[in-house]
This record gives C-alpha cells, sequence and structure tokens, in this order.
C-alpha cells in the first residue's frame, strides 16, 4: 500500500476514539442524512459504529433465554438461519418457540436498520444470526478459536471470494453489565505486519479442499490470506501482548456494527449479547478501495480473487 493513497486509514483517523456514534434510538425510524453519512463513512473507514441507545426488547419468553444453559453442551451460542428459518445449538427442554421468534425479530430488525441506513441495497445480504448466553471471559478453547485474541474475521468453510462480513451486536444482559471489547490496529497496519510471512496458496490446495469437502466452493487466494491473517494474528503471543488497542464497552442497550474483516477486534468480556451477519459485495459499497481484499492486492500488486 502506498503512503498516498487516499483509501488507507492513517494513525491520525484512529487516534482519537474508534467509535461513531450514531443517534438512532429506534430501529424502525427513518435515520436522517447525517446518521446516514456518518453511519456509512464510520464503517467503510473501519470505525465500530455505535448506536448509544438502541436496546432490543425481550418478551417475558424470551428474558427467561438469558442463561449459558440454553446452549447446547460444547457450543457457546445459538444460531438461526433467517432464510430457512432452522435454529440450532441449543440445549433440549428450552422454549423453542420463544428462541425462535427473538432471533427471527433481531435478524428482521438488523435488517430493516442497515437497509434504512446504508445505500448497499441488494449488494448486502443477510446471512446467520447469534444468541450469546455464555460468559466470553474465561472460556477455555484453542487460541486460534479464541476471540479474546485480537483477529481479523475470516469463514474456514464459506469461501468469501472477497465479499465483505460486518456484523452487528446488541448487549441484552439484564442488569448492567457491558460486553468489552479491544480494537487493535487498523487494517492496513495489521497487513503490513502480517502479510509478508504468509506464502501464496499451495498449486491445487483450493481444488482438493472444496473435493475432500473442507471447504463448500473453491476457496479464492483472497480468502487464503484472510484466513492466514486471522490465525496468525491470534497464535503470536507476542503480538497480542504488545500491540496497540483501545477497550471499547459497550453497556446494556447499546447496539454497535462494524466490518469485523477489517476491524482488528476482540471479545474480553460480557454476557448476553444477539448478533446478526451480513455479506456485502465490494462493489456495492461507496468506497470499495477499502475493502480488506483491496488492501492486500495494492500490496501484493496483484489481483487475489
Ligand atoms: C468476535 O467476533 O470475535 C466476538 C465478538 C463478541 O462476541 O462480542
Ligand atoms: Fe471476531
Amino acid at each position: 500500500m502506498t503512503p498516498s493513497s487516499p483509501s488507507s486509514v492513517t494513525a491520525a483517523e484512529r487516534a482519537t476514539s474508534v467509535c461513531v456514534p450514531v443517534g438512532t434510538t429506534d430501529w424502525l425510524a427513518a435515520p436522517d442524512a447525517a446518521m446516514k453519512r456518518d453511519a456509512v463513512a464510520g464503517l467503510e473507514r473501519g470505525d465500530v459504529v455505535l448506536f448509544p441507545h438502541l436496546p432490543f426488547a425481550l418478551s417475558p419468553a424470551e428474558a427467561k433465554l438469558l442463561d449459558p444453559a440454553v446452549v447446547k453442551e460444547g457450543t457457546k451460542t445459538v444460531k438461526y438461519d433467517p432464510d430457512t428459518g432452522r435454529v440450532w445449538g441449543y440445549a433440549e427442554g428450552i422454549d423453542a418457540a420463544a428462541m425462535k421468534s427473538m432471533m427471527e425479530r433481531y435478524a428482521d430488525h438488523t435488517r430493516r436498520l442497515l437497509g434504512a441506513l446504508t445505500p448497499y441495497g441488494s449488494a448486502l445480504k443477510i446471512g446467520n444470526t447469534s444468541f450469546r448466553p455464555v460468559e466470553a471471559q474465561g472460556r477455555q478453547q484453542s487460541k486460534r478459536h479464541d476471540d479474546t485474541r485480537l483477529h481479523v474475521d475470516a469463514f474456514p468453510s464459506r469461501p468469501s471470494h472477497g465479499q465483505r462480513i460486518m456484523r452487528v451486536f446488541t448487549n441484552v444482559h439484564p442488569g448492567t453489565k457491558p460486553r468489552v471489547w479491544r480494537v487493535g490496529e487498523p487494517f492496513e497496519t495489521v497487513a503490513q505486519r502480517f502479510l509478508p510471512k504468509i506464502a501464496a496458496p499451495f498449486p491445487g490446495s483450493a481444488q482438493l479442499m472444496k473435493l475432500v469437502g473442507i471447504t463448500k466452493s473453491r476457496r479464492s487466494p483472497a480468502d487464503h490470506y484472510m484466513l492466514q491473517l486471522h490465525d496468525r494474528m491470534k497464535l503470536d503471543d507476542g503480538y497480542q501482548s504488545i500491540v496497540p488497542h483501545q477497550t471499547v464497552e459497550f453497556t446494556p442497550g447499546q447496539t454497535w456494527m462494524v466490518f469485523t474483516d477489517q476491524v482488528s477486534h476482540a471479545a474480553m468480556s460480557g454476557q448476553h449479547a444477539l448478533e446478526q451477519t451480513f455479506t456485502l459485495e465490494i462493489d456495492g459499497m461507496a468506497d470499495p478501495e477499502r475493502a480488506p481484499v483491496r488492501v492486500l492486492e495494492r500490496m501484493k500488486g496483484r489481483k487475489l480473487h
């Protein structure tokens, strides 16, 4: 990446808070022009767009689900696919109808909010919804699966071919417990640090992984580099201990959205969150040059998908 590129995020841009507040307090109200402008500019720049007062109200039956016992043993989230209506990852005997209604409504509300706030239109596609009632701090897991380590998101089994990953979160804790995140360096800085160490994909590996079912479709070079970035960040103890970061606390009733494939993030602690994943075609962005794949392509000097 050349320092003069208009799309690079400078340290000065990140020097102040990484959060851009947007004043929407109603999921279904029409946002004004300033809200739309701030949200899209903030998202694409690699900031966290924060709605300081945008709670997601639960019915009494849904509120009873705020319990780590509702997840199936060995998992940490309950998932919902808005395209099929399927819910999975929950323990036997829970109120499955309430679970589904909560997830369905969260998917619907986040979709409508993004539809009103952004110009992305049909380039933005809804993915899975997740409910996270398990405390994020102190879970036993491998470094690669440990989201308390700073990372950028990448899909291991669903090749994205350079599509963006955007996630919306709401802290639905019934008390006062914040969800605490760390936000690390701008994507360009992360890439400059790790990309030179990553070897090109092994010739034929993409076809092989599809053939044996590791991936659902051919993994592009862009996916290869994004997955490697995710893994190398998380596995590097030295990096994790020295990398500059900001700590952000999201209190109950707050909602935030972020391009998690671009923004280095870690969830340090917190309990009871809802999350909705979206994918976005790069060409749907206001400034496609800010997409991680474009940053990597400029650094590599060639197309990666
Ligand atoms: C993550 O995407 O790394 C986890 C975020 C969270 O659960 O708050
Ligand atoms: Fe993540």
